[in-house]
């Protein structure tokens, strides 16, 4: 029986925040993965080799990246929803570890730094920030536990999404009553521009490299 990787979230600021963890919310396992992540998979696949390296998949969605890069040593998987933890869980894959775990809380370091990783793969860096001062943060975590010339990839496209999750009850004829996690209107700050990402490479020295797609910073 697996164990659940879970622990209480804990911040640095003050926003109010829903608790995303109370309840077995369901999201994105049963749902097809997004054209942003398709656009990192296959941008990956042309360019870097992934066998034996350590990947941190943040945002696991239906898991296709950790069903994708099996011949990666190691898939750490970090998600808000329950229903993505357990969808990811009976998947069984050896090297596939996963974790509910808000990415922007204090307990993200603490789950994340017994590992070391070349590649972060993040579609939706800012997205889902409550504030600059829990992004700035998040960021700098990522920075602990990435290796030297290790890669922080995301999407042009999901540098450019800014919804809101919220938590809810809701009826469906096949699922009945059940709770999921409802994207609601966001906030456009959350829009991660190229200059913003510029700075942010300057500021912490590493590489920028991107196309009209895909975007990454390496170490
Ligand atoms: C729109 S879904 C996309 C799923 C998948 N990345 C894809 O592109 O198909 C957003 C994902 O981000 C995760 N997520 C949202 N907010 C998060 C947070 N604060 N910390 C960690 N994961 C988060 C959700 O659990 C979900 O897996």
């Amino acid at each position: 029986m697996k164990i659940l990787n879970m622990i209480e979230n804990k911040y640095i600021c003050n926003c109010k925040k829903y608790n995303l963890f109370e309840k077995d919310y369901i999201y994105w396992e049963d749902r097809e993965t997004t054209s942003d992540e398709l656009d990192i998979i296959k941008f990956i696949k042309n360019k870097f080799h992934i066998k034996d390296k350590n990947l941190l998949h943040i945002g696991i969605g239906n898991s296709k990246i950790a069903s994708i890069f099996n011949e990666a040593d190691k898939i750490v998987g970090i998600t808000v929803s329950k229903g993505e933890f357990n969808f990811a869980n009976k998947l069984n894959l050896s090297n596939y570890e996963i974790f509910l775990c808000d990415k922007y809380s204090e307990n993200f370091i603490n789950i994340t730094q017994k590992f070391k990783f070349d590649f972060i793969i993040d579609t939706n860096l800012k997205s889902y920030s409550c504030c600059l001062k829990s992004f700035n943060y998040m960021f700098t975590n990522y920075l602990k536990i990435l290796n030297l010339d290790g890669k922080i990839i995301t999407s042009r496209k999901g540098m450019n999404w800014y919804k809101k999750l919220k938590p809810k009850l809701t009826f469906s004829l096949k699922k009945l009553f059940h709770y999921k996690l409802k994207e609601i209107e966001g906030d456009k700050s959350n829009i991660l521009s190229l200059d913003e990402i510029n700075k942010i490479s300057t500021d912490n020295n590493l590489k920028l490299t991107y196309n009209e797609r895909v975007l990454y910073l390496t170490k």
